[in-house]
């Protein structure tokens, strides 16, 4: 299988970084129209037979809340005060910081990177909102039909939830990253309901559950933690789907298929994991006087690089795709050497919310 974005490929020592020129990432931007394949699927059968999705569904029901009403908007948050710690979240502080750099430059910085970030998740949010409205099509049961419906109303809340905080706290929205872009399309235009679901539900919202859970667990400012509390409480049921579903697509699976699911897996990952923020460094990293390249550069040629680069996808994303089988010794030393996958394969265990989303055992 030929890797994504080939075309813009470098190897950096003995990494490869996937590095988007700016033409082409307006070209991704300009580009609204996507053409996406639909089966749609209709069913007479008004019964429940996937127990545990139509609970998960009635989780979801009760899990609902309202981006207006319940946040208290009129609550702070400042671009002169500290939200996230200084060093170890955000890689432009933390890099700032050691170069020795004042601490209102490494705010400052840290409330940039943030905006970028919390634009990207936006972009994401939308997207799973588009790709939600297609499992309702084309997913064969009505358990999966309702839950994705649900789902839908879901991530129509978190879209609403973030693009009000950077409107209103923050005053800038940033365009969608053009690696972002590419693999978003690739979910989207993704030919089949199973391959829809491994994409967004195990992939993006396993990488969803990382990022949440490391920014609520670094928010010092109520306002931000009260909005990450609850959009992580809805990703949790988010990736419960995809396991629950995952669980049963692999059970029926063809030993080529499971092939198949595992290299779209690590293409996708690998993928995001080569930018290795460069998208963001290039929008940012020149107002603090920092060359990308050289910042990348130093991030995968320092000794602890495998162990923190691959932290946010240790969190759920990798043990998930381990227990499903799409991690096999055919592809797991694959992981290890760009340092997605460090340490044990099944990571810390699995997230609480997550957790609390799946059937008892
Ligand atoms: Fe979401
Ligand atoms: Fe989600």
């Amino acid at each position: 299988m030929e890797k994504l974005l080939a075309e813009y490929r470098k190897t950096l020592g003995d990494f490869e970084i996937v590095d988007i020129d700016e033409a082409k990432i307006a070209d991704l931007r300009k580009q609204l129209d996507v053409d996406v394949p639909i089966d749609l699927h209709w069913t007479w059968n008004y019964g429940s037979e996937v127990e545990e999705l139509r609970a998960l569904y009635e989780r979801g029901k009760r899990g609902q809340w309202n981006a207006e009403s319940d946040i208290d908007w009129t609550a702070p948050f400042e671009r002169s005060e500290w939200f996230l710690p200084k060093v170890g979240l955000q890689l432009m502080p933390s890099v700032l910081s050691i170069m020795g750099a004042d601490d209102e430059t490494c705010k400052q910085a840290a409330f940039d990177e943030f905006a970028w970030t919390f634009s990207q998740l936006l972009h994401g949010e939308q997207a799973a909102l588009q790709l939600c409205g297609q499992l309702t099509n084309a997913c064969p049961t009505l358990d999966a039909k309702y839950y994705a419906a649900s789902q839908v109303a879901d991530e129509a809340r978190h879209v609403e939830v973030i693009s009000k905080f950077l409107q209103r706290k923050i005053g800038t929205i940033y365009p969608i990253s053009g690696t972002l872009k590419v693999l978003l399309d690739k979910l989207l235009e993704a030919p089949t309901w199973k391959t829809k679901t491994l994409g967004m539900q195990c992939l993006f919202e396993g990488m969803a559950v990382g990022i949440f859970d490391m920014i609520q667990k670094g928010s010092t400012n109520p306002l931000l933690s009260d909005v990450i509390r609850r959009v992580k409480q809805d990703e949790a049921r988010h990736a419960a789907f995809g396991i629950l579903t995952m669980r049963r697509v692999v059970q029926d699976a063809t030993p080529e298929e499971m092939e198949e699911m595992e290299d779209f897996s690590f293409n996708i990952l690998e993928t995001l994991n080569a930018n290795q923020q460069l998208d963001m460094l290039h929008d940012l990293a020149p107002k603090y006087g920092l060359d990308p390249t050289n910042v990348v550069q130093m991030l995968v040629g320092s000794e602890e690089w495998a162990k923190f680069n691959s932290d946010v996808f240790m969190h759920t994303v990798v043990p998930n795709l381990a227990r499903l089988g799409l991690i096999t010794e055919r592809t797991e030393d694959r992981y290890r050497k760009v340092a997605i996958m460090y340490g044990d394969r099944f990571g810390q265990g699995t997230d609480a919310d997550v957790l609390a989303s799946l059937p008892q055992s």
